[in-house]
C-alpha cells in the first residue's frame, strides 16, 4: 500500500458578490434574519457574461491546482468531479474537464453526493492511489447553484444560502509516512425527500402522475425543479452526524480534540459548524470557516475552505486536519489528514 498526499490546491468563486442587502431588494427577507439563522453575510452568483459553470469554473480551479502542485497536466492520470449542479443531466463534469485541460484520454468520474461530495471523492481517490491504481488524482468540487434557485420570497427558505464556487486539488503517491489517514463515509436514504431537487427525473417527467412528490413534499408542481429542504430536520441530523463521524475518525487515528490543529466542516451553516465546535470544544483557531463570505457551495465548500486556508497559512506540514460533511442523502463523512 503507498501514501496519498494533498500536493495542490486552488479554487476559483466568481467575482459578482450578492450582498444581504441586493437580496432583500430581490424577496422578502433581511440582513438580519440571514445572518442571525446561516451567518452569511454574501455569497458569489455567476453572471451571465462570465460564462461560468460548474465545469469552467472547475477547470479554472483545477488550473491553479496543477500549477501549485509542480506537475504538469499530463502528470495528471485521473479527474474525479463532485457537484450537485453539473452543466449537463448527463455527461457529467469530469468529461469536461479532461476534454478542456486537453489531458490525454484518462478517466474521468463524476460524484454526486451533494454537500458530502467532496469527501466522497476525495474518498475514492484516496483508494486509488493507496492501492497503486493511479499517481496524480485531480479532485474537483464545483456548483454553479444560482442558475437552480427560487429567487423569489416562495424560495427565500432555501435560496438566500447558496453560493457558485469551485476548488480542486491533486492527491498524490507519496513515500512519506503522512497525508490520508483515513475516510469515514455513511449514508441513511430514508431521509432522501428531505433535502432534494425531485423535478429533473425520468421518474417524474412531463405528464407523469407527479402525486408521490406532492404527497411527500407538499409543493406545488412548478417547484418540482427548485431545491426543497426541511431545514428542521437537516439542523437536527447533522449536528449528531457531524459529531459522530468526526468522533468516529479521531477515534480511529488514537486522536483527541485538542490534537486537532484545523477542523474545516462543510460549510452548511455557521450555527451548525458552532454547534458543532462546542461538543468538540474546539478553540477560534482549531476551526475554519468560509461561509459568510461565500454561502453554502456544497460539494465546493470544503475544498474552497481548504485552499483559502492553506493560502492564508494556517496548514503547516504535520498539521491534523479534520475534514467533515453532512448533506443530502442524507449522507456523511469525514476524513482524517497529516499534512
Ligand atoms: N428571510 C426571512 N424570513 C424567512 C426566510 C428568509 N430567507 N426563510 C424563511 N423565513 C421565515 C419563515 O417563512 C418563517 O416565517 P413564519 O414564522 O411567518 O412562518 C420564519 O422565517 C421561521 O421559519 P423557520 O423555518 O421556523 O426558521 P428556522 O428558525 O427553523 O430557520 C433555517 C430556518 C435557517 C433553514 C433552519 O431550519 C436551519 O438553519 N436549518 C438548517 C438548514 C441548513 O443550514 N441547510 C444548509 C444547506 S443543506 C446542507 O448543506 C447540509
Amino acid at each position: 500500500m503507498y501514501n496519498s498526499k494533498i500536493i495542490g490546491l486552488g479554487h476559483y468563486v466568481p467575482d459578482n458578490i450578492i450582498t444581504n442587502k441586493d437580496l432583500s431588494e430581490m424577496l422578502d427577507t433581511s440582513d438580519k434574519w440571514i445572518q442571525s439563522r446561516t451567518g452569511i453575510k454574501e455569497r458569489r452568483w455567476v453572471t451571465k457574461e462570465s460564462g461560468d459553470t460548474a465545469a469552467t469554473m472547475g477547470v479554472k480551479a483545477a488550473n491553479i491546482a496543477i500549477e501549485k502542485s509542480g506537475l504538469t497536466k499530463d502528470d495528471i492520470d485521473f479527474i474525479i468531479f463532485a457537484t450537485m449542479t453539473p452543466d449537463y443531466y448527463f455527461p457529467g463534469c469530469g468529461v469536461q474537464v479532461q476534454n478542456e485541460l486537453g489531458i490525454k484520454d484518462i478517466g474521468a468520474l463524476d460524484v454526486r453526493n451533494q454537500c458530502s461530495g467532496f469527501i466522497y471523492a476525495l474518498s475514492v481517490a484516496d483508494k486509488f492511489i493507496k492501492t497503486g491504481t493511479y499517481k496524480n488524482i485531480l479532485v474537483i468540487g464545483a456548483e454553479l447553484h444560482s442558475g437552480g434557485l427560487d429567487k423569489t420570497s416562495r424560495g427565500r427558505d432555501v435560496s438566500v444560502i447558496f453560493g457558485d464556487g469551485a476548488g480542486a486539488l491533486i492527491l498524490s503517491r507519496t513515500d512519506e509516512n503522512k497525508g490520508i489517514l483515513s475516510t469515514h463515509l455513511h449514508s441513511d436514504g430514508k431521509h432522501a425527500k428531505e433535502l432534494a431537487v425531485v423535478g429533473p427525473s425520468p421518474r417524474h417527467g412531463i405528464g407523469n402522475d407527479n402525486h408521490w412528490i406532492k404527497s411527500v413534499q407538499d409543493k406545488p408542481e412548478e417547484t418540482f425543479y427548485f431545491p426543497y429542504m426541511n431545514g428542521k430536520s437537516v439542523f437536527k441530523h447533522a449536528v449528531f452526524r457531524f459529531s459522530d463521524v468526526i468522533t468516529e475518525g479521531l477515534v480511529a487515528n488514537k486522536l483527541k480534540p485538542n490534537d486537532v490543529d484545523l477542523f474545516i466542516p462543510h460549510q452548511a451553516n455557521l450555527r451548525i459548524s458552532e454547534f458543532v465546535q462546542r461538543q468538540f470544544d474546539f478553540k477560534d483557531n482549531q476551526v475554519f470557516n468560509n461561509i459568510q463570505k461565500y454561502g453554502n457551495t456544497t460539494a465546493a465548500s470544503i475544498v474552497i475552505a481548504l485552499s483559502e486556508a492553506f493560502d492564508q497559512g494556517k496548514i503547516k506540514d504535520n498539521n491534523i486536519i479534520v475534514l467533515a460533511s453532512f448533506g443530502s442523502g442524507y449522507t456523511w463523512g469525514s476524513i482524517i489528514i497529516k499534512w
